[in-house]
């Protein structure tokens, strides 16, 4: 995985537009902050790397991306990102979140989630918003079911 990696240095414009190796191809049914915000939150942000559970060769499970899955860096739960979980945040609630690391909840997110934060915490607040609009456009999907995690640990987060 290609972390932690320097979105400050590589947000100066539209010329990295790759996505799985594919150039990032704008959707001119989208607004163009959703599309920067799509951009974002898959080309650099990596969101989807984290947020989603892997099949059996490693690789995104399409239907359920953002959907939440083990931790692929080893312990615990990464949370669902789609509508499914995130439907009582604001676009508002979501960009204050990527800016600071507060959830509405008052809590700050932990683990390797921090260290996405210090560098989305460098991106302008017009970027986090169009992260905001892009993520709360994600239709509500349901993640794997979380029993256990696939080194047997037993997670004890909620
Ligand atoms: C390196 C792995 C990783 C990456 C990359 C990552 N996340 Fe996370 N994210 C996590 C983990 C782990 C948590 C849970 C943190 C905690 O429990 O404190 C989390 C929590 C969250 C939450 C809070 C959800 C909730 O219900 O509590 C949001 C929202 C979120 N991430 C959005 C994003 C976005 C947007 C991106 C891309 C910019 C992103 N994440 C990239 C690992 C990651």
């Amino acid at each position: 995985m290609n972390f932690p990696f320097n979105i400050r240095r590589l947000v100066g414009g539209w010329k990295f537009l790759f996505l799985n190796n594919k150039p990032f191809t704008p959707d001119p049914k989208q607004s163009a902050a959703w599309n920067r915000g799509a951009y974002l939150v898959n080309g650099l942000g990596h969101c989807a790397e984290c947020h989603s559970p892997r099949n059996a060769l490693g690789g995104i499970v399409a239907s359920q991306r953002f959907a939440g899955g083990p931790n692929p860096e080893g312990e615990g739960w990464v949370p669902n990102i789609t509508q499914k979980s995130l439907k009582d945040w604001s676009e508002k609630d979501i960009a204050w979140f990527l800016k600071t690391g507060e959830l509405p909840t008052g809590d700050t997110a932990g683990g390797s989630m921090a260290r996405v934060i210090r560098n989305t915490s460098q991106l302008s607040d017009e970027d986090r918003a169009a992260m905001a609009a892009y993520l709360k456009s994600l239709p509500a999907v349901d993640g794997p079911p979380r029993l256990k995690v696939a080194d047997g640990h037993q997670d004890h987060k909620h």
